[in-house]
């Protein structure tokens, strides 16, 4: 039997804290009239924490909303670490960060033989890298516009460098999203593109850090966490079906 699927409403996590309080309301109002809202968001430590992504679907995502804006990135690093069983043909989105100038930018993807990273002026392959069904894998993709220089580490083994948006620039205020693939700006979903698994410690730099600093994510140890967006520090929205939880131990 089917189960029954659930609807498209956004789910806005627990710690969007409503005040309720009387005394603060006239307070509040004034602060309404600027935000908008009575809810406001604040950043959570999502260690131990992991989103589930259930379903394959064009609507379920999760947007990550990055610690502080800059005025764009000429490199970056973005890791994070996924789980998936599925290997169906289309293949499936494990990162999607989109510019009002492209919608890819990158997006990273997944095939269950080969990994793709997708810039504004070009899409690379990446063969023999790990990719297997079921098990947590560390996941960092490295880019500099000076040198053009793309790579992709999964689980401690680094890629071949390959040559992607060289001299180029990332615009500021870039639309970061996990579960799907952005085709415009914040939307542009489709189900065959979406990522049907776990995904965990996400992080993103504003500059190509250590291959020692990537074996220290990959390996568990300690390691500075992102400057553009920190798992430990992390303001996001889920939107259609996903469920942030608690990883349990045994
Ligand atoms: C993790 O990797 C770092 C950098 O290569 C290394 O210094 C450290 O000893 C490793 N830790 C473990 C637990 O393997």
């Amino acid at each position: 039997m089917r189960p029954s699927t659930p609807g498209t409403t956004e789910y806005v996590s627990q710690r969007h804290s409503c005040v309720t309080s009387r005394a603060m309301e006239k307070l509040l109002f004034l602060l309404v009239l600027l935000r908008g809202s009575y809810c406001h968001t604040e950043a959570e430590d999502l260690s131990g924490k992991v989103f589930v992504f259930p379903r394959r679907s064009d609507v379920d995502n999760v947007k990550l909303i990055p610690s502080h804006y800059h005025s764009g990135l000429d490199a970056m690093t973005i890791c994070l670490q996924f789980l998936s069983g599925d290997k169906d043909d289309s293949g499936q989105t494990i990162f999607s960060m989109a510019t009002t100038d492209h919608h890819n930018s990158p997006l990273l993807y997944k095939h269950a033989d080969r990994y793709m990273v997708y810039m504004p002026d070009t899409t690379v392959v990446f063969w023999g890298l790990p990719n297997e069904l079921n098990k947590w894998q560390s996941f960092c993709f490295t880019w500099a516009s000076n040198t053009g220089l793309v790579q992709l580490w999964v689980d401690g083994v680094g890629s071949g460098k390959q040559l992607a948006h060289r001299e180029g620039h990332i615009k500021a205020e870039p639309s970061i999203i996990i579960g799907q693939d952005q085709d415009n700006y914040g939307g542009g979903f489709s189900e065959g593109n979406s990522f049907i698994g776990l995904i965990k410690d996400v992080h993103v730099w504003d500059k190509v850090i250590t291959n020692c600093e990537i074996h220290r994510f990959e390996n568990g140890s300690t390691f500075n966490p992102g400057n553009v967006m920190n798992w430990n520090r992390l303001d996001f929205k889920i939107s259609g079906f996903a469920v942030l939880e608690k990883e349990k131990g045994c």
